[in-house]
């Protein structure tokens, strides 16, 4: 599985490494790629495409790599399923919630709720509900 992620300040990153282990918890291998490095064709054909970033701007996404990467997946998502999630900060996840109705209008069919964590996940819980996602994923 293939988690595809910006983070500026290491938060999703952090997120996204959880969530690795959360899958190969399960018996699944992933592989971690950030979102300057991605394909847009080589994701879409993953059987979920998993995105994070967090939240930027006035509750945005990255502009820079995130921003056209969704756009490029835009016309490939269409009946896919897609798992979002990502750091923020002071704001209550509308970013979140727009990337997530955004999804949906291309087609996407959405595995769960985005997951976001406000800054870094430290406490047990936030660990623990990145890992359980990761493990969501990977028993689809
Ligand atoms: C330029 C800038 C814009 C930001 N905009 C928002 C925002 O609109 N809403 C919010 O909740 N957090 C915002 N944040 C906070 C980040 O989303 C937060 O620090 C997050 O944990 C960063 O995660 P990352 O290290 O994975 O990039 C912003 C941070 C910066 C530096």
């Amino acid at each position: 599985m293939k988690i595809v992620y910006y983070s500026t300040s290491g938060n999703t990153e952090v997120m996204a490494q959880l969530m690795k282990d959360g899958i190969e918890a399960a018996g699944k291998q992933a592989e971690l790629i950030v979102a300057a490095d991605a394909n847009a064709d080589e994701i879409a054909n993953e059987e979920v495409i998993i995105l994070g970033c967090s939240a930027y701007g006035a509750e945005q996404l990255d502009e820079e790599y995130m921003e056209p990467l969704v756009n490029a997946l835009s016309d490939k998502v269409n009946g896919k399923k897609v798992a979002l999630f990502g750091s923020y900060s002071w704001g209550e996840g509308e970013w979140m919630k727009e990337w997530e109705e955004r999804m949906k209008s291309y087609g996407a069919q959405l595995v769960g709720d985005g997951l976001i964590i406000q800054e870094t996940p430290e406490d047990d819980e936030a660990v623990e509900a990145c890992k359980v996602f990761g493990k969501m994923l990977a028993n689809l």
